[in-house]
């Protein structure tokens, strides 16, 4: 039993951790503690002295002990004497957003309640989730507000949503809600997030926290290359391995918001939800909100563990179907192989070509389509080319099926160009503002997803194609953020739902489709990895992570990535040299290693490789499929951080610590560095390790150039050594300064 509702405490209890709340003697409810597990009720904790002339509760007046100034809240809400950032703020029918939330009920569930239209946290395969409500109401404006609680007690994670309903008979208008609220009391902590931008997603940053407001937003209808629905707060000294840390995901691919305050007396406030700017939502007469949906994760072991535990939560109770436990198949994607510049023979030799090295599926990416031949035209026009194709699309796929081989195809379904039969016919399907100038990306425009006709038309095109085609892969691509953020079916006073309305729309259609075929593997992409987050991975268990695939640039990437998101939903991928991003030239084998923590494939044209390099495919493919299993299935572990380091480096370790591998590269040779060692993580000590330098062997001289010239090198330590000591990796002159490691328990 994690959930303990006793009197006016409420505990919500994982294995390692404690969440706990309480009704104070006003009726309000405080946030306790979030952490540790402790043995007692933590209200001892507070200290709520009156220090500023604010405004106190009516009843308090003459407690000068008792102020909403500085007091813990389990939702903090707009005015009402808490002059911080409120986690709920609602425009009552006579202008003021003054609420006034006191505890109603606290409800025990004996099974979690589905989110309507939105994703959710889920029973999973091997854990049930344990769920509780608590009822708040604002009795004078006749509003409730529903705290949906549910918790994982073997994964550490507690899932928490807000709904409100409107039971005044005049509408309110939502302006802000945020699912996670933290309020911690005088504690010193770093705020870790992820920025970044268009082929450099998800950059780490750790700063500490000062007084004021941080705000790490998104405000494109989509979660955004620039930042990541993602908070991490850390001790000072919480490293990989140890210290406090707190992890916080929102589970939502819109404009999000994460705020995080420190206050006059020095108290942490964070909040993670929808981003206020450019919404609200009006709820007339007994209507609900419900509210995305925030994950939440405690570590006192360090970003290792916390990884961890948002990794297993997202495999078992975020992703569903087939694909979010099975194998995945290594692909080899058409885009850098031939851009829009293709024919029917040309993909079945591609396919032919595909299958030789091993592969399992060949995706045809961009340009199939309308008069697709450049990215000016066509979105929206999903008829098949065949002048282009010289073949309809279900021979060319039945082709490719007979070789044995699987077969997808990118659709962008959200988007239409300027250009476009779809665009002429329904202009009043984009977000475009009558009588203004569309905004253009990419010669594209967004169609309105906030519009039921253009979700059920999309919904029936798309079925249609995957049905008659037989398509085994979908890559949903996703390309500019829509902007600006107007639908032709709303009046002007809900002009501010649409952000919201999109997306909801977006996640409609995936469910239609998701859910009607379960045997295609859907991937996400959103020029690259705009969108990845735990929103889409309940439809989309892979996400294409970046455009990037720079070995290097990458490795830094999927470093941020790895964070709050599991190895196996990671799409990644090993392109040609020059690389198309950054024109650096990197070995194949440290492509392959950085393209390893992933899902696997190929983004180049076989037939332009040399001999030798096919060959290495077919042996890098065989090897990674081996490998799957560890990388799908095991912890993972940073071992180093690229932001800081010339080097990346990481490591898988099975259930049972009884195999690992570990995998990284130097980005630079340093003249005269006797190599370096990588400090390991995750093995039991107590064993034993047979170590096999895997793929390209060293010696104590550096690398051999010919994998055969001798047997991999191969040695014996402790895991306890590994884990103290390290091992020693060399630098090589060459570019090729990658490395792996494979180990194997001897007990
Ligand atoms: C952006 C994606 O990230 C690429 O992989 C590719 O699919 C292009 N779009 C196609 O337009």
């Amino acid at each position: 039993m994690s959930i303990h509702i006793e009197e006016n405490l409420f505990s919500l209890e994982t294995k390692n951790t404690l969440y706990q709340m309480m009704k104070d003697p006003y009726g309000q409810l405080l946030h306790l503690w979030y952490g540790k597990k402790t043995d007692q009720n933590m209200d001892y904790l507070i200290n709520s002295n009156e220090i500023n002339y604010t405004g106190v509760l009516y009843e308090s007046q003459h407690d000068r002990s008792y102020s909403n100034d500085i007091l813990p809240f389990e939702l903090p809400v707009s005015g009402h004497g808490d002059f911080r950032i409120s986690a709920l703020s609602i425009e009552l029918p006579e202008g003021s957003a003054d609420l006034d939330l006191r505890i109603k009920e606290v409800i025990p569930k004996d099974h979690k309640e589905p989110l309507n239209g939105l994703p959710y946290s889920h029973d999973g395969k091997n854990e049930k989730a344990e769920a509780m409500d608590i009822v708040l109401e604002d009795h004078q404006a006749a509003i409730e507000v529903i705290l949906h609680y549910s918790v994982f007690y073997e994964t550490d994670v507690i899932a928490r949503s807000v709904e409100v309903i409107n039971h005044n008979e005049k509408a309110i208008r939502i302006r802000r809600i945020f699912p996670i609220s933290l309020d911690f009391q005088e504690q010193k902590f770093d705020l870790i997030h992820f920025y970044g931008r268009h082929v450099m997603e998800r950059q780490f940053e750790r700063e500490p926290i000062s007084h004021g407001i941080k705000n790490i937003s998104s405000s494109r209808a989509m979660s955004s290359h620039q930042h990541n629905p993602a908070l991490i707060l850390a001790s000072p000294n919480a490293d990989e391995l140890s210290g406090p840390c707190y992890g916080n995901l929102l589970m939502y691919s819109g404009s999000f918001a994460g705020l995080v305050e420190k206050d006059q007396i020095d108290q942490i406030r964070l909040l993670l939800g929808m981003n206020p700017d450019h919404f609200s939502w009006t709820l007339e007469s007994n209507e609900r909100f419900q509210s995305p949906e925030g994950l939440m994760s405690y570590s006192e072991d360090g970003f290792s563990t916390l990884s961890h535990n948002f990794h297993h939560v997202i495999e078992d109770h975020v992703m569903r179907g087939r694909f979010a436990k099975e194998a995945k198949p290594v692909l080899l994607n058409s885009w850098e192989a031939a851009y829009f510049t293709f024919d029917g023979l040309s993909i079945l030799n591609l396919a032919r070509e595909t299958k030789e090295l091993g592969a399992d599926l060949l995706v045809l990416d961009d340009g199939w389509f309308g008069y697709r031949n450049n990215d000016y035209t066509s979105l929206g026009d999903w008829q098949v080319n065949e002048e282009k194709l010289q073949m309809p699309l279900e021979m060319l796929v039945r082709q490719v099926h007979q070789m044995g081989l699987k077969f997808g195809l990118w659709i962008e379904p959200e988007m239409v160009s300027e250009d476009s039969d779809l665009y002429r016919k329904h202009p009043e399907w984009a977000m475009v503002i009558p009588s203004r100038k569309p905004l253009v990306a990419r010669s594209q425009l967004v169609l309105d997803m906030a519009n039921p006709e253009v979700v059920n038309y999309l919904y029936d095109l798309f079925s249609k194609i995957i049905r008659d085609t037989h398509l085994d892969y979908i890559k949903w691509d996703f390309n500019r953020s829509p902007d600006p953020l107007y639908s032709s079916v709303l009046p002007a006073n809900r002009q501010s739902e649409v952000s919201h309305r999109f997306v909801l729309g977006t996640y409609n259609l995936l469910e239609r489709l998701t859910h009607e075929f379960p045997d295609v593997l859907f991937e996400g992409c959103a020029g690259g990895g705009g969108r990845f987050d735990a929103g889409m991975l309940y439809y989309t268990p892979q996400i294409w992570c970046s455009d990037d695939t720079d070995a290097h640039e990458r490795t830094k990437i999927q470093y941020g990535t790895s964070f709050f998101y599991p190895i196996r939903s990671v799409g990644s991928h090993v392109s040609a040299i020059p690389n198309h991003q950054t024109r650096r030239k990197i070995s194949l084998n440290d492509r392959k290693i950085a393209a390893s923590p992933g899902t696997f494939g190929y983004e180049l044209n076989p037939a332009e490789l040399e001999w030798s390099e096919k060959r290495d495919i077919e042996k890098q493919i065989i090897e990674y499929k081996r490998r799957q299993p560890l990388i799908f299935d095991g912890n993972y572990y940073r071992l180093s951080n690229p932001f800081e380091d010339h080097a990346a480096a990481w490591m898988f370790v099975d259930k049972n610590q009884d195999k690992a591998l570990v995998q990284g590269m130097f980005y630079r040779f340093i003249s005269n560095y006797p190599g370096r060692k990588v400090v390991l993580a995750g093995l039991d000590p107590d064993k034993k390790y047979e170590v096999t330098y895997s793929s390209f062997p060293l010696s104590s001289h550096g690398r051999f150039e010919e994998e055969n010239e001798s047997a991999p090198a191969k040695a014996i330590f402790s895991g306890q050594a590994l884990m103290t000591g390290g091992i020693r990796v060399q630098t090589s002159m060459n570019d090729d300064a990658g490395f792996e490691l494979e180990l194997e328990s001897l007990n």
